[in-house]
């Protein structure tokens, strides 16, 4: 009966290789992945029933894996989760990314090799290679949260980037605005190329042409909003109205657009997208489109437990949740300010 050990000599890798290839509880590179399978297949290997029945056994951990521990956002994902877990007596075993998607494959790994119970993410891409094969393997059931991973077979409980962006902008356009940047997050995830989406839908539907000079893209951080606000400020002619895509872009932008000593609305309106819960003053007039972050968090662990309890369909769910435009001083209509 061949060994592991034998199939790590056969395709000259460690031991440690071969179980990740087994469990695909780490990055593992295509060929040296091919290598390994081959060599299983030379020897005809088994894994031992003992080590898959160690598979079999779970613990009472969730894990969650967010993107940016220093964005508010997440901690409400992070208090939704925790309440709900605890109601169903788990622990949470927290991972941050930080948009990485190298971190994230490690810390994907780590949560399978953990043996979690089951686990909620979210994804730093649309598109997540093999990290999430060991899950599979395992049978441990995946939410993703916040944004969506494409063709994936996992739940995902998400709100309707497009639909909060597209109504932003809209209610810009009926204050008067026509000149409207737009500052979005990065293209490969999902909430940064819908609300991006949602933007054009606004304009096409007013009639307005896009432009794609008024757009920006880029990471979801303050600095993206202060460089990127700079750069759509010193537009000529100017913008007359500026929509922000994220709350940390928001925040890079304000600072931008007060570093110019420039007055928001009466200079240029101003819409973004989350709440900030930061109480400086001139942050509780901003118009922004609120999400339901508790909610998007609580509904997918609730989806996570009823996969763990096997108390609802095993088909693939998508729930999509609303966003609210929270309408305030910062988008007075432009005929109104002085
Ligand atoms: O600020 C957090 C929000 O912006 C989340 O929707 C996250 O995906 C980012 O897009």
């Amino acid at each position: 009966m061949a060994t592991i050990r034998d199939v790590a000599k056969i395709a000259q890798v460690s031991i440690s290789t071969v179980s990740r290839v087994l469990n695909g509880t780490a990055f593992v590179n295509d060929e040296v992945k091919k290598r390994v399978e081959e060599a299983m297949q030379e020897l005809a290997y088994q894994p031992s029933p003992a080590a898959r029945s160690l598979r079999v056994n779970r613990s009472r951990i969730i894990g969650l894996l967010i993107s940016d521990i220093q964005n508010p956002f997440f901690m409400s994902i992070i208090q939704g989760v925790e309440d709900e877990t605890h109601r169903h007596d788990y622990s949470l075993l927290l991972c941050n990314s930080n948009e990485d998607p190298r971190k994230e494959q490690q810390y994907l790994g780590v949560l399978c090799a953990e043996r979690v119970a089951g686990a909620i993410i979210v994804p730093t891409r649309e598109r997540i290679e093999a990290g999430l094969d060991c899950f599979h393997t395992r049978n441990i059931p995946l939410v993703a949260v916040d944004r969506r991973i494409k063709d994936s077979s996992i739940d995902a409980v998400l709100v309707d980037n497009k639909a909060g962006a597209r109504e932003a902008v809209a209610h810009l356009i009926a204050n008067g605005y026509r000149r409207i940047g737009a500052i979005t997050g990065p293209k490969t995830i999902t909430t940064g190329r819908e609300r991006l989406e949602g933007y054009r839908q606004a304009l096409v539907e007013a009639g307005i042409p896009f432009d794609p000079l008024l757009t920006r893209s880029g990471p979801f951080q303050k600095e993206s909003g202060w460089q990127f606000a700079q750069e759509l400020l010193a537009l000529t002619p100017p913008i007359d109205a500026l929509f922000v895509g994220n709350n940390m872009i928001a925040m890079g932008a304000l600072n931008a657009i007060h570093a110019r000593h420039l007055r928001i609305p009466e200079d240029i309106a101003f819409v973004g997208y989350d709440e900030l819960p930061w109480a400086a003053p001139g942050f509780d007039e901003l118009t922004t489109v609120a999400q339901p972050v508790y909610e998007l968090a609580s509904t997918a662990a609730q989806r996570l437990f009823q996969r763990l309890q096997k108390t609802a369909p095993l088909s693939r769910q998508e729930v999509i949740l609303a966003p609210k435009l929270m309408i305030r001083a910062s988008s007075r209509p432009k005929n109104l300010v002085s």
